[in-house]
């Protein structure tokens, strides 16, 4: 049977020198879906890549055996829907936004759903997840960040895991099968207890490609889940 966690290196960790490598590496060491963290110095304090690098790095989004990840793209930007659309164009699988980055989350969702993307929804630290009550059904994954975004290598947010928990409630009581991810500061020591609240989806930069061995972390983190 595959394994029910995914994990999700974020190439913001990546050398960014040499992307389309990174990928195909990552990949080939055991990950899952390729995280593209887009940042726009606006909604927070840094500035990554845009579209065109997310339609550059798509055919290098591939296993050994030649299929396709997934790129699962987390938005943190504002405005949401116009640079989403364009995201949707360069092959993004996933798209996600913070929900206080945008006037109107539904229409949001829909400019995400409308172009065959899967949308989703990004809860910051101290972001509430009462949108959920009126969104839920219309959403595949659901993104409780624990950090504040904006950067790689931040230490873990520990009430990120009573949020998961009651994401997890949420969406156990919806009977969607939306995946739960967590982003920020997840490493092979903390990530079971991020998969004890109730993630599925784990992303992870600095663990990942701040070492030299990306399958030796990767080994370590399915060890963690298994164990
Ligand atoms: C932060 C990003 C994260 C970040 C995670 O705003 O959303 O994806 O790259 O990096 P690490 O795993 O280093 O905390
Ligand atoms: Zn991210």
């Amino acid at each position: 049977m595959p394994s029910p966690h995914f994990i999700a290196p974020s190439i913001l960790s990546a050398d960014f020198s040499k992307l389309g490598e990174e990928v195909r590496s990552v990949l080939a060491a055991g990950a899952d879906w390729v995280h593209f963290d887009v940042m726009d110095n606006h909604y927070v304090p840094n500035l990554t890549f845009g579209p065109m690098i997310c339609q550059a790095i798509k055919p290098h989004a591939v296993f050994p055996d030649g299929k396709p990840s997934v790129m699962d793209v987390h938005l943190m930007v504002q405005p949401v829907d116009a640079i989403a659309a364009a995201f949707a164009e360069a092959g993004a699988d996933y798209i996600s936004f913070h929900p206080d980055a945008s006037g109107h989350v539904h229409r949001s969702i829909q400019a995400i759903a409308c172009k065959g993307c899967k949308p989703g929804l990004v809860f910051n630290p101290a972001q509430p997840l009462d949108v959920l009550d009126w969104v839920i059904d219309d959403i595949d994954l659901i993104l409780i960040m624990s950090v504040n975004p904006g950067f790689g290598g931040q230490s873990f947010i520990d009430s990120a895991l009573r949020k998961i928990e009651a994401a997890r409630e949420r969406i156990d009581a919806s009977g969607k099968a939306i995946r739960l991810q967590v982003d920020g500061g997840i490493k092979p020591d903390n990530i079971r207890r991020a998969a004890d609240a109730g993630a599925d989806t784990f992303v992870a930069g600095s663990a990942i490609f701040g070492k030299p061995d990306y399958k030796a972390v990767i080994d370590q983190m399915r060890a963690a889940l298994a164990a």
